[in-house]
């Protein structure tokens, strides 16, 4: 199939076109390069993709691009792009995440609405859900978000609601749980830990450490959407990684793998939930999900990543 990969560049969505790529799909990646982090690091995400003559990358805002013409004969748009970062969403940053998470998702919907296509897999955040009612949370429970990042992720999920029932977009929302795995953003709890364990720099602990988390491995993730979109199902769906592990746990798990990383206490952060736990017998009765990749077997592929290879 011909798709579009917005965010290309990043963690996820570099994972997502490397799989594309790898089962024969033609991959359009468009991506502004924003300086969220370092932007040398989107860089190598991106160069095994960049390898495949199936492979073309538009460096260019989704604000700033006609979108129709981008999207012109692709079968699935897969919508990645936005401002991430649940803690950074206060204040005066709150201006960016609405133009990069709300305004631009409706303007890939408006563009959606004139054409043929198959499938728009936008990808949403169990952030949407805050301090849940009830464990596992199934996408029936009212989203209650405690983090302006995770309003504007929802508010761009009902545009996609909407325009699915408004207009026919055959749209899927994929509530993904914090996400982990080779090239995790940088501001992201593992990626910190394992650089830590490995390169003894600090990793401050927010909070008391008993905060749990659905952790999902980005292998699954970018399956479920492939999976997705090739199926029938439209609508809302959780991915997550199928158990909940405190952040405690965790720096147990790494110290086993990786050594005991440098741990300074810090208090909670404003925006961060207490607990996630996913509900994915939607995404399993839609589209088979099934979660592989359990945590310890991330966890250390992750270590192997971040490991400087030894030379002799
Ligand atoms: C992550 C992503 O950053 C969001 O973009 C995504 O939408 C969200 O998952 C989601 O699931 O919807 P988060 O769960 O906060 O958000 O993921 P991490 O940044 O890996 O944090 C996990 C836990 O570790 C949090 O409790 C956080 O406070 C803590 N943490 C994080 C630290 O203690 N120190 C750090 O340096 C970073």
């Amino acid at each position: 199939m011909k798709c579009v990969v917005t965010g290309a560049a990043g963690f996820v969505g570099s994972h997502l076109s490397e799989l594309l790529l790898a089962h024969g799909d033609e991959v359009v990646g468009i991506d502004s390069f924003t300086d969220y982090y370092d932007t040398g690091l989107k860089e190598s995400n991106l160069r095994s993709a960049l390898e495949h003559d199936r492979f073309t990358l538009r460096r260019e805002d989704l604000l700033g691009t006609r979108l129709p013409d981008l999207f012109e004969g692709a079968d699935v748009v897969f919508h990645l792009a936005g401002q991430p970062g649940v803690r950074p969403s206060w204040g005066a940053e709150f201006a960016t995440y609405t133009s990069r998470n709300v305004l631009a998702t409706q303007a890939v919907l408006e563009a959606a609405r004139e054409l043929p296509l198959t499938k728009l897999v936008y990808a949403s955040s169990s952030s949407v859900y805050g301090d849940a009612e009830s464990y596992p949370t199934a996408e029936t429970l009212r989203p209650q978000p405690v983090s302006p990042y995770g309003v504007t992720k929802l508010a761009a999920e009902h545009l996609c609601e909407l325009y699915r029932k408004g207009f026919g977009v055959p749209a899927v929302s994929l509530r993904l749980f914090t996400v982990y795995g080779p090239r995790q953003r940088p501001d992201m709890a593992f990626s910190r830990l394992v650089t830590s364990a490995l390169h003894g720099d600090v990793f401050e602990l927010y909070g008391d450490g008993g905060q749990t988390r659905d952790f999902t491995y980005v292998g699954d993730v970018v399956s479920a959407m492939r999976a997705a979109a090739l199926s029938d199902f439209t609508g809302v769906a959780n991915i997550g990684g199928g158990s909940r592990t405190s952040m405690n746990e965790v720096i147990d798990i790494i110290t086993g793998l990786a050594g005991e990383p440098n741990v300074h206490r810090l208090p909670k952060m404003r925006g961060d939930v207490r607990d996630t736990a996913a509900d994915t017998q939607t995404a399993s009765e839609g589209f088979g999900y099934v979660p592989k990749v359990g945590l310890s077997d991330g966890l250390a592929r992750m270590v192997e990543a971040g490991r400087p290879a030894i030379s002799v």
